[in-house]
């Protein structure tokens, strides 16, 4: 078995889409969520599907409790879904090409520091881009700068304000994050 660990901070909808989708899953299992917000959604993800979750604060991914716990947990791979901390140069190292981020926008436009969540959405509609999508890849220890596994896009329309092209990337994220995961893992692992 292949175990995953998700990072979140926020509502969590990316979690659940994942959390269903290897739920019955024949060889990748989420074994372990984790955030560094107490009020995070997505510890009610964890508890619908009976997932230990922790809250962990920045301190922790640097001085050795986080991989702690994953090492406990014996994960093999960490996905990041709406995770806002960043990830340190020694974890990106222990878990080298085993970690992957969903962002939303089409990397490199509008990534970066700052470059997160509401912030993405408003600079895309600002600048009347006439399409905005999302993009899986690979982390290294620059904000959204490893390699890019996936992107899929979608088209905007003049009257789209900056809820609606969030809506429609977040659509493509919830349809398209769960295989890549699966493509990915399965690939690295075979
Ligand atoms: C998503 O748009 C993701 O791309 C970004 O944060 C958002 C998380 O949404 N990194 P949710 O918490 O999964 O609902």
């Amino acid at each position: 078995m292949v175990n995953i660990a998700i990072f979140a901070s926020g509502g969590g909808s990316n979690a659940l889409e994942i959390c269903t989708y290897f739920e019955n899953h024949p060889n990748i299992k989420v074994s372990v969520i984790i955030t560094n917000k107490p009020n995070a959604g997505v510890i009610g993800v964890a508890s619908k599907f009976n997932i230990p979750s922790y809250i962990i604060g920045k301190k922790n991914m640097e001085d050795g409790s986080l991989i702690a716990i994953l090492e406990n947990h014996k994960i093999d791979f960490v996905i990041l879904a709406g995770f806002l901390l960043l990830i340190p140069t020694m974890f990106v190292r222990q878990f080298e090409n085993r970690i992957l981020n969903i962002h939303p926008s089409l990397l490199p436009a509008y990534g970066g520091y700052g470059m997160y969540g509401h912030f993405v959405h408003e600079a895309v509609y600002k600048n009347k881009e006439k399409i905005s999508g999302m993009t899986i890849h690979l982390v290294n220890e620059k904000y959204d700068e490893g390699r890019i596994i996936f992107q899929a896009e979608c088209a905007l329309d003049v009257h789209d304000k900056p809820e609606q092209i969030a809506e429609k990337v977040l659509k493509l994220e919830h349809k398209y994050y769960s295989q890549t995961i699966e493509n990915y893992i399965n690939s690295f692992v075979s």
